[in-house]
């Protein structure tokens, strides 16, 4: 296997693609802030007075105060107990896999769940069950055989990524005993879903201190980064011995500036989200009259199955002939299906977005 074409980022809705312009409906930069004036300014005014790396972790000489204001900005934000920075959202889920080493008898994890999530699990020290996806009876039919679990957790991406599929966390959390830990890889629900934009489950209306909440800021927030939001005990462990934080150097200054620019943005500019979503309904809803097979989330992703190369094939032309970038992913990697992935953003045009109704509506 190979890489795919490199891909140059022209302007926030355009990339340059073998030599062509095209629109850009590719990536998870849901309000494009990764262009955001704001952020390149914190990001290169820090990166001047602070250097480009910190030169260790957090736990020897790389903790600065951008990382403390940081998480006081995240707890902030989602209203957590603590949250602690971690170098990306991937990292961040092994190093939580690590500190709740122990901690649980029993996990169920959702088949499809993010590979960084079933890394994770493998060091938790107990046996993991998957259970199908998104399916709360598949899951309970699961926990009626392990009755004699008592410290159950639950693992799910709050919005599976390649699909823009919500999980459906309310129905889950019904199904699990009283005292059991919901972690939700949020990913892609958190900065998108829920009135605050607190992610996957404010959406769904659950909430709780048995929530862990794992994130990266490369998506929503036009960044890079990750962190864990949660409980005490947690941040603990993350602080205490963990290898992730103590064996990796901590987020560049530059990095975690340009994220706290982007919570300020989104919290003091309430119409980018709002304008996301009139932009996914809106498409949404003209692709469903088109008789497309597309769900009607709020989440700004479309994700169009290809079993036959030979449709993908032509689907693939026409998006090129229409100036658009033919974004068709295989993701996760070790699932056999391709299927074309249009994420759509705030910053997307009316006119870009009906040249994307027609485009795909074509017969
Ligand atoms: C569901 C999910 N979890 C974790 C990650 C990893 O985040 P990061 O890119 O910050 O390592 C991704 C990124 O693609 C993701 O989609």
């Amino acid at each position: 296997m190979s890489l795919p074409t490199a891909i140059q980022p022209d302007d926030a809705t355009h990339v340059c693609y073998r030599g062509k312009r095209l629109i850009y409906f590719g990536g998870c930069d849901y309000y494009r802030l990764a262009h955001h004036p704001k952020l390149l300014k914190a990001h290169a005014q820090a990166a001047a007075r602070d250097g480009l790396g910190t030169g260790a972790s957090r736990m020897t000489t790389g903790n600065h105060p951008a990382h403390d204001e940081l998480e006081a900005s995240l707890v902030k934000f989602f209203d957590c107990e603590t949250a602690t920075v971690i170098g990306d959202g991937y990292l961040a889920n092994i190093a939580l896999g690590q500190a709740a080493n122990g901690r649980f008898d029993a996990v169920f994890i959702d088949e499809k769940a993010h590979m960084s999530l079933r890394d994770a699990a493998q060091f938790l020290g107990c046996p993991v069950m998957r259970y199908s996806h998104c399916n709360a009876d598949d899951l309970a039919r699961r926990l009626s055989r392990r009755r004699e679990a008592k410290r159950v957790l639950l693992m799910t991406d709050g919005v599976f990524g390649a699909t823009g599929r919500i999980a459906p966390v309310g129905d889950l959390a019904k199904r699990l005993p009283r005292l059991a830990t919901l972690w939700i890889d949020d990913a892609h629900g958190a900065g998108v879903l829920g009135d605050r934009l607190r992610g996957t489950a404010e959406h769904c209306g659950f909430s709780g201190r048995r929530v862990i909440q794992s994130i990266t800021f490369s998506k929503a927030f036009g960044s890079f980064g990750g962190a864990i939001l949660g409980p005490r005990w947690m941040r603990g462990s993350l602080l205490n011995g963990n290898h992730v934080v103590t064996g990796s150097s901590s987020l560049p200054v530059g990095l975690a500036r340009a994220t706290q620019a982007s919570f300020q943005l989104l919290r003091k500019r309430p119409t980018l989200a709002k304008q996301l979503r009139r932009n996914t309904v809106f498409v949404k809803d003209k692709l469903r009259a088109a008789g497309l097979p597309v769900d009607n989330s709020l989440f700004p992703v479309i994700s169009l199955e290809c079993p036959a190369k030979k449709a993908a094939m032509a689907l693939r032309r026409r998006l090129l002939a229409n100036g658009i970038y033919p974004s068709c992913i295989r993701y996760p990697a070790d699932t056999e299906e391709d299927c074309f992935r249009f994420a759509l953003s705030s910053e997307h045009s009316r006119e870009q977005l009906m040249h994307l109704v027609e485009t795909l509506s074509a017969k």
